[in-house]
C-alpha cells in the first residue's frame, strides 16, 4: 500500500480462471440447482468459470483446464490449496466482526522466477466479489444490493469497513464524494 489510493502490483500472466468458493447457496448455485439461497452446504465447493465474456463465463471442469492448457494439474492443486486457505482466512475475518462469507470470486496468476513459473493470487477481495450477510439479520452486506436494486450500497460497504476496522481514521464515504 502506497497510500490511501494506490498500491503498487505486481505483474502477473493471468490464468483465464474465475475461481468461486461457496459455503452456502446463494446466486447462480442457487438458480441453477434449484436450492433455495442461504442452504449451508455440507462443504466448501469450489467452482471454475473460464474468463471469456463473450461466453458470459462458461463454468468448466479441472479437465477442460488441464486438456485447453489454461494451467497444469500443479497449479491446480496449488490454487485449490490457495482457495481453502483464503476461505478459511476470510471466514474467520468476518466472522469475527458478525459477517458471514457466503462466496467469493478470486483469480490467481503466474509469476516467473528464471524458468519457474509460481502461481500466486491476483485479485481484489472487496464486497464486489464476495456474499457478505449479516451474521444476526440475514442483511446483505455486498454488490447484490446493487446488482438486485436493493439501495443502501454505500452505507454497507462502508459497515463492511467500518467493522473491520479499516475506516476508523477515514471520512464517512457517501454519494457524491468525500465528507
Ligand atoms: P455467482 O453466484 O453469480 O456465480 O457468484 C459467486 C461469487 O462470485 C459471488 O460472490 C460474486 C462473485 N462473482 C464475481 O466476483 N464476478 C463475477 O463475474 C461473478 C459471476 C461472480
Amino acid at each position: 500500500r502506497l497510500n490511501l489510493r494506490e498500491q503498487l502490483i505486481r505483474e502477473v500472466e493471468i490464468i483465464p480462471l474465475e475461481v468461486v468458493c461457496r459455503n452456502i447457496v446463494a446466486g447462480s448455485m442457487s438458480q441453477r440447482l434449484g436450492i433455495e439461497e442461504g442452504t449451508p452446504l455440507p462443504r466448501s465447493i469450489i467452482e471454475f468459470y473460464y474468463k471469456k465474456d463473450e461466453l458470459n463465463d462458461p463454468m468448466v471442469t479441472e479437465e477442460h483446464i488441464t486438456a485447453f492448457n489454461w494451467a497444469t494439474t500443479q497449479e491446480l492443486d496449488d490454487i485449490l490449496a490457495m482457495t481453502v486457505r483464503v476461505n478459511d482466512y476470510l471466514s474467520g475475518m468476518f466472522g469475527a466482526v458478525g459477517i458471514t462469507l457466503i462466496d467469493f470470486k478470486i483469480e490467481f496468476g503466474r509469476v516467473w522466477e528464471n524458468d519457474f513459473a509460481r502461481v500466486i493470487l491476483a485479485d481484489e477481495i472487496s464486497p464486489d466479489s464476495c456474499r457478505l450477510w449479516d451474521t444476526a439479520t440475514g442483511e446483505k452486506l455486498d454488490k447484490d444490493r446493487f446488482r438486485r436494486d436493493l439501495g443502501n450500497v454505500i452505507e454497507s460497504y462502508t459497515e463492511v469497513a467500518k467493522r473491520l476496522g479499516i475506516m476508523k481514521d477515514m471520512p464517512t464515504v457517501i454519494q457524491g464524494g468525500l465528507h
